[in-house]
């Protein structure tokens, strides 16, 4: 994948073959010299902010600053070749099974519209697009919501390629959709969203910040803010306890925007949102005491996001609950909260996989089929550590993939 509408474009680099010696992978010298362009917009930032700025503003400009974050430059960041793979990554089976729910939901409304969030490198478009022509179940028109001028530019190259009778069903949208009646999807869009990080201490608690020093990035604390502190209250009473000395609270402070922006525009439908996490009393365990902070370099995970900020994704857990809440408090239904082996299954995969391996001609594609439905749906893959939550307005019957188990009781 590469691609880019910016005025300035990540060099594609040779995939780095050796370790450096912190154990990531060893970086070639142009990507190095970007990071440095990152970095140094960083420290301006860092500086005008007085010297430390809020670990949520600091997410938001390594990932999506114009023309430099992470998701706004162009480097190819999916699938084997990138940093991370993603369901619709990493099988096809996913969104063909996603599918048959979607088709689902569109009869029920007897038509309507199908809109991603943040749809990444456009797989899953297509695959979802070509599942639902087989199914006769095509939507009047495929929407697309994306912050990144250069994923937008990736997937309309994809679905070019892939889907060229499809493509005029296809809008991206600059804005919340008016009276949306359909189906809205987001795979891993919740988690890629900036994070505030509340430390809790014997007195107030502080904001987790980011400073700069002549050794490079380093952490700082700020003040919390009366809206830090109601948040931290309102966690506190999901969570069931005080939270200990020393623990670090993530959350989303974009999410109840968010939210209110899905529950104007969905006039009637459904919502379903994929992502790694938990229900609150999970979520918040007292072993999770360091927060749920991720970062990716090339299928290298590890804890540090102050390292290679715009080069690597930085990634935390959902709080479902505080998902439903937020929707609820919107005007929206939850609908329905479970596993993603659950959900898959309840949509019918093993069907899907039976008739995508009876189609596959050679052996590699049966091969890859089978390590596609493992990843997907094995526990310690990411059969139970991904969730789906269901949203909804204006919706009857029940929905196929929450029919083996739901556990919207939990959140
Ligand atoms: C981890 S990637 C997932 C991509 C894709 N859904 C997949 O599963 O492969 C996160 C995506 O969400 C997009 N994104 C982040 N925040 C967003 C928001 N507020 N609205 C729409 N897209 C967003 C990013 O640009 C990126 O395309």
């Amino acid at each position: 994948m590469s691609s880019c509408v910016s005025s300035y474009v990540r060099p594609q680099a040779s995939r780095a073959k050796s370790l450096h010696k912190d154990g990531l992978p060893a970086l070639e010298p142009e990507v190095l010299e970007y990071g440095e362009r990152v970095l140094a917009f960083l420290r301006e930032q860092i500086e005008l902010a007085g010297g430390a700025l809020d670990f949520a503003e600091f997410m938001r400009l390594a990932l999506y600053a114009p023309n430099l974050g992470y998701y706004a430059a162009g480097m190819t960041k999916f699938g084997a070749a990138g940093d991370f793979v993603t369901a619709p990554e990493v099988s096809p089976l996913f969104a063909r099974t996603l599918a048959r729910q979607v088709a689902e939901i569109l009869m029920e409304l007897d038509q309507g519209e199908v809109l991603e969030f943040g749809a990444g490198s456009g797989v899953m478009a297509v695959e979802l697009l070509l599942a639902l022509e087989r199914l006769h179940c095509l939507p009047i028109r495929y929407l697309i919501l994306e912050v990144s001028a250069s994923l937008r530019a990736v997937q309309r190259e994809r679905l070019l390629q892939a889907v060229p009778h499809l493509l005029e069903r296809v809008v991206w949208l600059e804005a919340w959709p008016q009276d949306f009646v359909g189906v809205m999807l987001g795979n891993e869009v919740l988690d890629a969203m900036p994070v505030r990080i509340l430390e809790v201490t014997a007195g107030e608690p502080l904001r987790v910040a980011v400073s700069d020093s002549a050794q490079g990035l380093a952490w700082a604390k700020l003040p919390a803010s009366e809206d830090d502190l109601r948040v931290l209250a309102e966690l506190t009473t999901a969570r069931g306890e005080s939270f200990a000395e020393g623990y670090r609270v993530e959350f989303h402070p974009d999410l109840p925007g968010w939210m209110r922006g899905v529950a104007q525009s969905l006039k009637q439908g459904v919502v379903l949102l994929f992502d790694y996490g938990a229900a609150a009393r999970e979520l918040y365990a007292p072993e999770r005491w360091m927060g749920t902070l991720r970062c990716h370099l090339r299928h290298h995970a590890h804890n540090d996001p102050l390292l290679h900020p715009g080069l690597q994704d930085i990634t935390a857990w959902v709080d479902f609950s505080r998902v439903a809440r937020c929707a609820q408090a919107s005007g929206l239904d939850v609908l329905g909260y479970t596993m993603q082996a659950h959900f898959l299954l309840g949509c019918g995969l093993a069907e899907v996989y039976e008739d995508a391996f009876a189609m596959a001609e050679r052996e590699v594609d049966r091969l890859q089929l089978a390590q596609g439905f493992k990843t997907l749906m094995m526990p310690g893959e990411m059969g139970e550590r991904f969730k789906v939550l269901a949203l909804g307005r204006d919706v009857g019957g029940d929905l196929a993939g929450f029919g083996m188990r739901d556990f919207r009781g939990g959140l």
